[in-house]
């Protein structure tokens, strides 16, 4: 039995938007009877759903599929496929195919759905198959999915980006902004809730642009919408873009009683000459001012942000700007990035660009300041109860792990009963960013 059954393995790089992707991929795989293994040896199918926001995530990718040659070797009916937003760089599937001749199927992001005729190709004709669509098409919809990570659910609500931030490759890899319609969605999210998924997240390159191609809806509509489906979950969603985040859409967020009480707003930078290059189309008084709306609707608001250092031209002064950024608005949480070069996009054109020493010293400063908040916070949660969603045991700490409504990690001792259940749980331990503490019943 074991012998005859065929596995598939999937390597997931970059944002919580490819792995949604590898969770399309594997429904793909799941419907025609493979089933899922870590181990290479194992596999059938190996699949890189890759990243290229940045140079290491590519490198990564890189690095792990030059890896399997010796396997690929071996085990002569392995199927090698690599896709995502690495392969869909103008001109990449070429030159990766020259450099990697042994990886079997080549596939771009517009094309994932057709994933299964793709592989149906290779098995039939042993020829190595590269397909990337130049162009974003229709939406398809009806994927089968198999999802990763309950009691939460992915749900796209739009694919690509028409922002053009001068940094940024996604929109020459995901093509232009395109909406799910109001309906997919909501019926999607009402499946997903009634076979006990207890946290929807939205997902999008920038969710607050959502509908702005239907027409008739808008992203504080779709909230309304998901907010009105029975029964008890969460709701979250991201990316947001400050430029599109609007007074109405935060008072439809703190309208609905199933949005969570974390907001991702990023700002990547906090000198308005920096955001003026990096085409944001807001300035930091406009960011604090969304702040200040955020917290007047939502006072106990947890915001979190992606900041990036070293932008060219960044001056010691701009940095110092982005620092105290960080300090006025107190996040929840950041992810800090330094700026990485992407070939074709118009900052990668720009003079200026940062030694590696100064760049390290900047994120190592911002880094520092932003855990030393973050450390602040959690001592404020020292003996308060909060109600956790338990999504799941943790091996290396051996304690059941979940989230509050404002995102914060809380550690605890439970069973397996508990994953996808709400629980209460009182912190008796306060350290980084996450928390430890007890369950107490109400
Ligand atoms: N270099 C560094 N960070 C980047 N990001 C996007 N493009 C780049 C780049 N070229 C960061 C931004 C974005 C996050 C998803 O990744 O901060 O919000
Ligand atoms: Fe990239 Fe800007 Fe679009 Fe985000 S909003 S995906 S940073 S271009």
């Amino acid at each position: 039995m074991e012998n005859n059954a065929k596995f598939y393995k999937i390597i997931t790089y970059g944002c919580q938007m490819n792995l949604h992707e590898s969770e399309k991929i594997a429904g793909i795989l799941t419907a025609l009877n493979y089933a899922e293994t870590d181990d290479d040896e194992k596999a059938k199918v190996i699949v890189f759903n890759t990243c290229c926001i940045r140079e290491n995530a590519s490198q990564r990718a890189e690095g792990n599929v030059g890896a399997l040659k010796q396997l690929k070797r071996k085990k002569k009916d392995l199927i090698i496929a690599v896709g995502g937003c690495m392969t869909q760089q103008p001109g990449f599937a070429d030159k990766f195919h020259e450099k990697f001749p042994f990886v079997d199927i080549i596939f771009g992001t517009h094309n994932l759905e057709k994933f299964k005729d793709l592989l149906l190709k290779k098995l039939s004709t042993k020829k190595t198959v590269i397909s990337i669509d130049e162009k974003e098409g229709e939406i398809i919809e009806g994927t089968p999915k198999t999802r990763t990570s309950f009691p939460n659910a992915w749900v796209n609500i739009t694919y690509g980006c028409n922002n053009f931030c001068t940094y940024c490759i996604v929109p020459y890899v995901r093509g232009r902004e395109r909406s799910r319609k109001l309906q997919d969605v909501v019926n999607e999210c009402k499946e997903l809730i009634d076979a006990g998924y207890r946290e929807i997240t939205l997902l999008g390159q920038n969710v607050n642009s959502y509908g702005n191609d239907l027409g008739n809806v808008n992203f504080a509509t779709l909230i309304n919408e998901v907010s009105k489906i029975k029964g008890k979950f969460r709701l979250k969603f991201m990316t947001n873009h400050p430029k599109d985040f609007t007074e109405d859409l935060i008072k439809a967020i703190s309208d609905s009683d199933k949005t969570c009480k974390c907001v991702h707003l990023p700002v990547q930078a906090g000198s308005n000459r920096i955001l003026k290059l990096m085409n944001r189309r807001y300035t930091r008084e406009d960011y604090l001012e969304k702040v200040r709306l955020l917290r007047k609707y939502i006072p106990d608001v947890a915001i979190t942000t992606d900041i990036m250092v070293s932008f060219p031209t960044e001056t010691e002064e701009d940095f110092l700007d982005t620092l105290n950024l960080v300090e006025e608005v107190r996040f929840a949480g950041a992810f800090t990035f330094i700026y990485s070069k992407r070939n074709g996009t118009p900052a990668a054109k720009m003079d200026g660009q940062i030694p590696e020493d100064v760049s390290k010293e900047r994120i190592v400063k911002l880094i520092d300041a932003q855990n030393r908040i973050n450390r602040e916070q959690s001592e404020q949660y020292l003996n308060k109860v909060v109600e956790i969603l338990c999504e799941g045991y943790d091996d290396k700490k051996n304690m059941y792990l979940g989230r509050d409504t404002y995102g914060r990690m809380a550690y605890f001792n439970g069973n397996d009963n508990l994953v996808g259940e709400f629980v209460n749980v009182k912190i008796t331990k306060t350290g980084g960013i996450s928390l430890v503490g007890e369950i107490v019943n109400d």
